[in-house]
């Protein structure tokens, strides 16, 4: 069972004020960082993940005020210089980094993870996200949302340049001779030529060949062009977790494309998405989750579910059915795996729902509430063994979204990963150097 956690929330949503949240520092200080690496290395976990968006939630009334009023998903900073930071006090657990295909040059980030890689010492992962939000892509000098389909088309091309680059150096280029005083190989060096739909790039990288040749591929797409992006080139999945139904059919559904892609299904894990709290007794891990509900403002809850789902909630008529909701999400290109889908997935599509009730239900959606697994350490583990085994055991878990940092996850990493490792699940330590040695079990190709 491969077990990462997700810092991509560690200060937002009203963590930084919750119970176990650090005391005397405050975001983005990189020492906080550097030390939940070492606590997390030190349970063994395989990597830390940061998902990113460069845009400040500004779906709710059209202003990004309220997002900075109760700090929901602001502020972000680009995490490559702290994972650098906490490369150098940790020898083993690896990082991924997200980056949008949508809006970024495939040169700048396939030299930059290449750069990563070196860093890192091979321990360095690379989540594309097709980036489905406005306030991210007016930042990019775009004022409307790219078609879905065309914005996986565009991640198609730009990983297969990216891949051409990391390719594009052979490892033995560099000769280092000091008696003829010759320093690299003019034959290991190979421009790439490419001239695609949307990029032309020539190459080759201007830097050596990194320890695992390129990053391990991460991809979180979960509608159905987005998994069949996962199957084209992803390494592992991130998968909204907790619903055993939508969690069975994304794992059928990429099998089906990664045997449609001539790839082993039995070699693409997902990393389902779950939050946990851990504690001693069920009852205090009970109080702890029932104390999640006060950590958001009405406003802020509406700011959270307004932003993730594409579409301003403040609008919302008295009654409205789910279904026509969810078109206008569609219709406007936005995430189509959001709250509203899973809503509609609960209730149907043709399910009315009042606006009271719709707030009611956002409420323990966007504070965790509802996706938190919170029990003893024999509890938490039952709760994934039996996901882990009933998905297929491939892959594992992101520890995501922790109601407080680093106070939830070092309950995590004291009291569940040993629970884990006593049933066999998770190793006793790393033996691997890589992280793709560690998080597949094999050498990059
Ligand atoms: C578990 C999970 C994590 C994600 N993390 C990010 C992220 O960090 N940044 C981002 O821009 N999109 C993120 N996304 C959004 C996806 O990359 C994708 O753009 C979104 O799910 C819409 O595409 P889809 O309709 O194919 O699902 C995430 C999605 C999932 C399911």
């Amino acid at each position: 069972m491969k077990l990462a956690y997700d810092l991509s929330f560690t200060h937002t949503e009203g963590r930084w004020a919750a119970p176990g949240s650090w005391v005397g520092t405050s975001y983005p200080d990189h020492r906080m960082f550097t030390e939940l690496a070492v606590s997390a290395e030190r349970a063994g976990v395989d990597m830390l993940f940061f998902g990113d968006g460069v845009g400040i939630p500004d779906t709710w009334k059209g202003s990004l005020d309220a997002a900075v009023r109760w700090g929901i998903q602001w502020p972000r900073q680009d995490m490559s210089p702290v994972i650098a930071a906490m490369a150098q006090h940790t020898s083993h657990i690896g990082f991924g980094l997200t980056y949008s295909s949508t809006y970024l040059h495939p040169f700048y980030v396939a030299r930059l993870m290449n750069s990563l890689d070196h860093v890192t010492g091979g321990r360095i992962a690379l989540n594309v996200v097709a980036s489905g939000r406005l306030s991210d892509a007016a930042n990019y000098g775009f004022d409307a949302l790219l078609p879905h389909g065309e914005r996986y088309e565009l991640m198609e091309e730009f990983v297969d340049v990216c891949r051409q680059l990391w390719a594009s150096v052979e490892p033995d280029v560099i000769v280092a001779d000091r008696t003829t005083g010759q320093y690299g190989d003019p034959a290991k060096v190979h421009p790439i030529h490419h001239r695609g739909k949307h990029f032309a790039v020539r190459g080759p990288l201007p830097s050596v060949p990194s320890p695992q040749g390129r990053p391990v591929l991460v991809q979180a797409g979960s509608s159905p062009r987005g998994i069949a992006a996962s199957a084209a080139f992803a390494d592992v999945v991130f998968g909204v977790g907790g619903h055993r139904e939508w969690q069975l059919r994304h794992r059928a559904a990429l099998d089906h494309e990664l045997v449609a892609a001539g790839r082993d299904p039995a070699e693409v894990g997902i990393l389902w998405a779950v939050q946990l709290i851990v504690a001693a007794t069920a009852e205090e891990a009970q109080r702890q989750r029932a104390a999640m509900l006060d950590q958001l403002s009405l406003e802020g809850i509406g700011t959270y579910l307004s932003y993730n789902c594409g579409f301003d909630f403040s609008r919302l008529p008295e009654s409205f059915v789910l279904g026509e909701v969810q078109e206008q999400i569609e219709a406007a290109q936005a995430s189509q795996a959001g709250f509203v889908s899973q809503l509609v997935d609960r209730m149907g599509a043709d399910a009315r729902i009042s606006r009271a009730e719709f707030f009611d239900e956002g409420w323990r959606h966007a504070t965790g509430y509802d996706q938190t697994i919170a029990g003893t350490a024999e509890q938490v583990a039952d709760e994934l063994q039996e996901q882990h085994e009933a998905t297929g055991a491939r892959g594992g878990f992101m520890v995501t979204n922790p109601g407080s940092m680093p106070g939830a996850l070092d309950q995590v990493s004291g009291l569940l990963v040993p629970e884990l490792q006593r049933r066999g699940l998770r190793p006793d330590g790393y033996t691997e150097d890589t992280l793709a040695g560690t998080l597949l079990g094999r050498p990059l190709r």
